[in-house]
């Protein structure tokens, strides 16, 4: 935990109120609702979460204790001695209600060309995939990498592993094949799950060569299933890989079911820290599923006969919660997008919104400003009639993008969710509620049911009251909070939980307002927020020193109008070698190669020297001042080793 967030520059208090189309229909239609429930959540944890278990879960056998849980060590259970299973609670119990109903629509890349599921048939391809993992040996407990496109076959394949009890671990198809090898190996997987390749905005992607590499040096991997995308030849090895769409049709569309306990885990999902290995953070059962679909209902208000759109990759946390669990949990029909904003063309959310008559629509600031870029012609070709709700994740959104997406895109008609939450969260924690919240672009608002958000100083003290910043907080625990990190607890602990006793630590810092309204200013640890995508700084050093020419790298974010944050890295040469744009293009490679193509740095400044402090440490602080090019405000520079450094990098920096 480093800087506080600065003197914050919050706009002037513009407020929206609820539409009152919107109040008159919502789960939660006035601000006295939503206080009333949610001081209930609050003063009788026990008795809001007993009751909404019960109500949103089927159970195999009744839980006998809501929670339990100790900060100090790390222990958190929910809904104790419960039996559940995901996959019946996302898929048969609705396959035998509404088995018709469309459960997923397919949007694949090329517009036109997907196709939808209904829940019978959710519910045999479900089946028919468990059972080709059954007849390999994966049973209970064993870990499963899913290395996908965004194709139906992966939410068969994440929820087969659901079924069986098996433990996905989903590897974003964006990362390297040494990444990829890293968590199969960290999570010990057993078999990994793919496609020949993967098509995004009209470009292929080798998913299927990048797994080979990967898995040469896995040795826990049994077997690699593999799904056919594009159809292209690629290279197959009979004794350990597996076509998975004849393997399929062998099996009957019948599959027993696990009985779960709420505790068993569901998924590891890696994610990156302050330190250079990322973290495998690992959700449970019962409460992860609760929370998804409780936060689903209420943040996207979710109705009946809705079309709801969340375009995040699967790969992700949002992909996890609000394109699948969430929405088939509540059971209804969800989008699951294949392609990018900006194809064939900047119209491409629109285009889909009109054709598929999208109710929420839920993406990230990051895509917000890419297509706001483009000009509203490509939104004012289209219908948008059907929306009701936007939605916001992944970064702080600028009142700038935050107004675009509501009078431009919502006809200023829809309200804006500006939903913040964590990997670790397992879902939505501060965020409006469509039917009653007032809107200030660029604050995620209040708490969800049950969160209990605190600001703490340095010291890790209370900071009562409103007008007042901080670091962001969790006083209580909640269903859906991660439970350890995978051969790790210790480090869960340690980061989450030690800094200050008592307290879940966000790393985030924020600001409540006057009216108690809380505004994220973005991290307080050496974690960078990238197009909405996590990223360690120390992750990229790591791969740039890999190259021979970098002897020393200090990795930093800088604003970035579309990104949000780009990367930026300082980098000291091995001596005998020269600053070159081919050697720049070469260390940009090495960062590709070792991350994958989404860590690439924007900017690499070379530099003789980096600002270190006497006893050698890096002030970080300078260097992210200097790289978002606030020379007036270095702060104190005395303490440094050599303060001419700073100087000269002012000077470099100038000329990028
Ligand atoms: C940031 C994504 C501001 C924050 C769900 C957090 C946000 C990190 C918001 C988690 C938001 C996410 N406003 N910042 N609405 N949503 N963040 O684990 O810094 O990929 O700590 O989870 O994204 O990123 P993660």
């Amino acid at each position: 935990m480093t800087q506080l967030p600065e003197g914050e520059s919050h706009p002037p208090h513009e407020v929206y109120p609820p539409s009152a189309a919107m109040t008159g229909r919502a789960h939660i239609g006035s601000m006295a609702e939503y206080r009333e429930l949610y001081e209930r959540s609050i003063r009788d944890p026990e008795g809001f979460w007993d009751e909404q278990a019960r109500k949103e879960i089927d159970w195999f056998h009744p839980f006998s204790k809501v929670r339990e849980f100790d900060w100090e060590w790390g222990q958190a259970q929910w809904f104790l001695n419960g039996r559940l299973n995901v996959c019946h609670n996302c898929v048969d119990r609705h396959a035998s209600t509404r088995g018709t109903q469309t459960a997923i629509i397919w949007e694949s890349d090329t517009p036109g060309e997907g196709r939808s599921i209904d829940y019978r048939e959710l519910q045999r391809e479900v089946c028919r995939l468990a059972n080709v993992l059954r007849h390999h040996g994966i049973k209970k407990g064993d870990r499963v990498a899913i290395y996908m496109p965004m194709i139906p076959e992966a939410a068969y394949a994440m929820l087969a592993c659901a079924r069986i009890g098996a433990v996905h671990n989903v590897v974003f198809a964006g990362f390297s094949a040494e990444s990829l090898r890293d968590r199969i190996n960290d999570a010990r997987c057993k078999a990994v799950i793919t496609a020949d390749e993967g098509l995004r905005g009209g470009k292929i992607i080798p998913l299927k060569r990048t797994v080979d590499e990967a898995v040469m040096a896995c040795p826990t991997v049994k077997f690699v299933f593999v799904a056919q995308r594009t159809g292209n030849k690629i290279p197959f090895y009979p004794q350990r890989d597996v076509w998975l769409r004849p393997a399929m049709d062998n099996e009957r569309p019948f599959c027993p079911i696990e009985h779960m306990d709420s505790e068993d885990t569901l998924f590891l999902l890696y994610t990156s820290g302050s330190t250079g290995k990322p973290k495998g953070v690992a959700h449970t059962t019962a409460g992860y599923l609760l929370h998804a679909a409780l936060t689903h209902r209420y943040v996207f208000d979710y109705q009946p006969g809705d079309i709801y759109a969340c375009v995040a990759d699967i790969g992700w946390i949002t992909g996890h919660t609000y394109v699948l669990y969430g929405p088939l949990c509540n059971g209804g029909t969800t989008v699951l997008f294949e392609s990018i904003p900006t194809f064939p063309d900047a119209g491409r959310y629109w285009d889909m919104v009109e054709r598929l008559g999208i109710t929420q629509f839920y993406t990230s600031p990051t895509a917000i400003r890419a297509v706001a870029r483009e000009g509203r012609t490509f939104v004012d070709t289209y219908d948008r009639s059907s929306l009701r709700i936007l939605g916001s994740v992944g970064e702080p959104i600028n009142p700038e993008a935050w107004r675009w997406y509501y009078e431009v895109v919502g006809e200023s008609r829809c309200p804006v969710v500006d939903t913040w939450w964590q990997t670790e969260t397992g879902g939505i924690m501060i965020s409006p509620l469509p039917g009653c919240t007032p809107l200030k672009p660029g604050s995620a608002t209040l708490p969800f049911f049950g969160v209990d958000p605190v600001v703490l100083d340095e010291t890790g003290k209370e900071i009562r009251g409103n007008g007042v910043s901080g670091l962001l907080a969790i006083r209580s625990p909640w269903p859906g909070m991660a439970r350890t990190i995978q051969s790790d607890h210790q480090r869960f602990v340690q980061t989450y939980l030690r800094p200050f006793l008592g307290y879940y630590i966000t790393g985030d810092g924020c600001r409540r307002d006057e009216d108690g309204y809380y505004w994220i200013t973005g991290r307080v640890d050496d974690v960078i927020n990238v197009s909405g995508h996590r990223m360690g700084t120390a992750e990229v050093e790591s791969a740039l020193v890999t190259h021979p020419a970098c002897a020393e790298a200090a990795v930093v974010g800088y604003p970035h109008d579309i990104k949000g944050q780009g990367i930026f890295a300082y980098v000291i040469l091995t001596a005998g070698w020269e600053e070159s744009q081919e050697l720049i293009g070469e260390l940009k490679n090495e960062v590709r190669h070792h991350i994958g193509p989404f860590a690439t740095p924007d900017i690499i400044c070379i530099t003789p020297g980096l600002p270190k402090t006497r006893s050698g440490k890096i002030m970080r602080r300078i260097l992210r001042k200097i790289a978002s090019e606030e020379y007036a405000e270095l702060g104190d520079i005395t303490t440094l080793a050599d303060p001419a450094v700073v100087e000269d990098l002012i000077a470099k920096r100038k000329t990028l």
